[in-house]
């Protein structure tokens, strides 16, 4: 670079700017430099550098010999000597653009900074940087708080959400039980009404029976005696004798009184069984005979198991093993038994309806029938298994039998709380299993499993 081209670029640069040999004569200045100095440019040239500074020349040498010879720009400090006599401290930036050659000395650029004032601008240089630095951290911290409150916000609402599908899911369930117990508990008012109803005229006809046959027995024996003693009847008396026929009388009116007896025994029987289903008077735990559970449920739903109208009649296939008697809410338990079996009945209905309708075999049954099996898995437990051979469940519903109020069955014939409200009982209220087994087409079977003294 010669001297021109330095003032040509140096001239509309702000800062000062020489242009120095190595051996410190001042080739170029740009006007900076004279106003800092507080001379003219004019009175610059032809100067060396050690004239315009407090440093020694020895000082000054050595600082423009490490410039030429760094490739990167040294820094120095140099006190500048006034024109009205003061000094100022600059910090210098001194770098070689030609280096030292046999022909030419070096030439060097030097870059003056007011120290004062470059420290003021550092210092505010600092400030602004503390104060970026600051900025970035509320920001930063800002962003933080809002990420967590985010992620809190987050857990709440899935808390709430959880909280309230609970609370969703209580609800749906009091309001299954409360539907069914509504049910149930009507149901069994009635049963129990009618049983009471029944088994007081009954009880009058077993307690006379007996006195019945005995007094009719009285009265053949005084016939009898009556033919023996007087032999010579009058006529209307034989007459009468023979249009009765007494011989067959007497032997028929015994097997009569028989067979009054085993009917209104019977129907004893049937009260029992609807007493039992009903068990309004047992809403506390118990130790009752399992399958008197079950034969009353059977015997409340009896009339739809004989042939009627389209439906063949149902056979209910029992086997029964020994059972120990069982610590168990028997109201509740019969309730099971009820639905369970409903829903048995319910399907092998559908099939009967399908049957003769459709000309699928697999969609047909002749022998429609229900298969109630109980065992005893071990001394703590015993299971309770019906299976009937209806339509089956596929296994897209299977997964939702148990839900409230899940139903395939037409309004007003099912409401889809039966099985929610078994498995309510037999999990919760006995701590025990409900499982539900079913090939298509073939057929369902549902396992109760219960503890035997399940509740205490
Ligand atoms: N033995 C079975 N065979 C075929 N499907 C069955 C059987 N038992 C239950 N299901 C299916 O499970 C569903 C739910 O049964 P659940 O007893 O809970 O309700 P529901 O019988 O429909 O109505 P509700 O019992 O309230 O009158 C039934 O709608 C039916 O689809
Ligand atoms: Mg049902």
């Amino acid at each position: 670079m010669t001297p021109e081209q330095f003032l040509e670029f140096a001239r509309v640069l702000p800062e000062p700017l020489l242009l120095v040999s190595g051996e410190g004569q001042l080739l170029a200045t740009n006007q900076p430099v004279a106003d800092m100095l507080g001379l003219r440019r004019q009175e610059l040239r032809g100067k060396m550098l050690f004239e315009l500074v407090t440093q020694s020349t020895d000082d000054v040498v050595k600082y423009l010999q490490a410039c030429s010879s760094s490739r990167a720009m040294v820094i120095g400090s140099l006190t500048l000597r006034k024109n009205d006599g003061q000094t100022l401290i600059c910090r210098s930036q001194g770098a070689v653009i030609q280096p030292w050659s046999p022909e030419s000395s070096s030439l060097i650029l030097l870059r003056l900074e007011n120290r004062t004032l470059a420290s003021s601008n550092f210092v505010l240089l600092n400030q602004k940087i503390d104060e970026l630095a600051k900025e970035v951290q509320r920001r930063k911290q800002a962003e933080e708080a809002l990420w967590k409150a985010n992620q809190e916000l987050e857990i709440r609402v899935e808390e709430r959400t959880t909280a309230l599908q609970e609370t969703l899911n209580e609800l749906q369930l009091t309001q299954t039980q409360l539907i069914q117990a509504e049910k149930m508990s009507s149901l069994g008012q009635m049963v129990a009404g009618i049983a009471h109803e029944i088994n007081n005229p009954v009880s009058f006809i077993y307690g006379n029976l007996h006195h019945a046959y005995k007094y009719t027995h009285d009265l053949l024996k005084l016939v009898q005696i009556y033919q023996q003693l007087c032999p010579n009847t009058p006529l209307e008396i034989q007459q009468e004798l023979e249009e009765i026929d007494l011989d067959f009388l007497i032997q028929d009116i015994t097997k009569l009184f028989q067979s009054m007896t085993v009917g209104t025994e019977r129907i004893q029987e049937i009260v029992k069984s609807l007493r039992n289903f009903s068990r309004l008077d047992e809403a506390e735990l118990k130790q009752v005979n399992i399958h008197e559970g079950i034969d009353s449920a059977l015997m409340i739903l009896e009339h739809r198991l004989q042939a009627r109208h389209e439906y063949p009649e149902i056979k209910v296939i029992k086997k029964y093993s020994q059972l120990p008697n069982v610590t168990c809410y028997p109201g509740q338990l019969n309730q099971v038994f009820m639905n369970i079996l409903a829903n048995a009945i319910d399907a092998l209905e559908a099939l009967a309806v399908n049957s003769q309708t459709t000309d699928n075999q697999k969609l047909t049954n002749n022998n429609p029938q229900i298969q109630i099996k109980t065992e005893v898995i071990n001394e703590k437990w015993i299971a309770v298994s019906i299976a009937d051979n209806g339509l089956g469940i596929d296994e897209q519903v299977r997964s939702k039998v148990f839900d409230p109020f899940f139903t395939t069955k037409t309004v007003g014939k099912g409401t889809g709380i039966g099985l929610s409200v078994s498995y309510q009982i037999i999990v919760e209220k006995h701590g025990g299993q409900l499982s539900c087994f079913s090939v298509p087409g073939k057929g369902a079977e549902f396992v109760i499993k219960i503890p035997v003294n399940s509740v205490s």
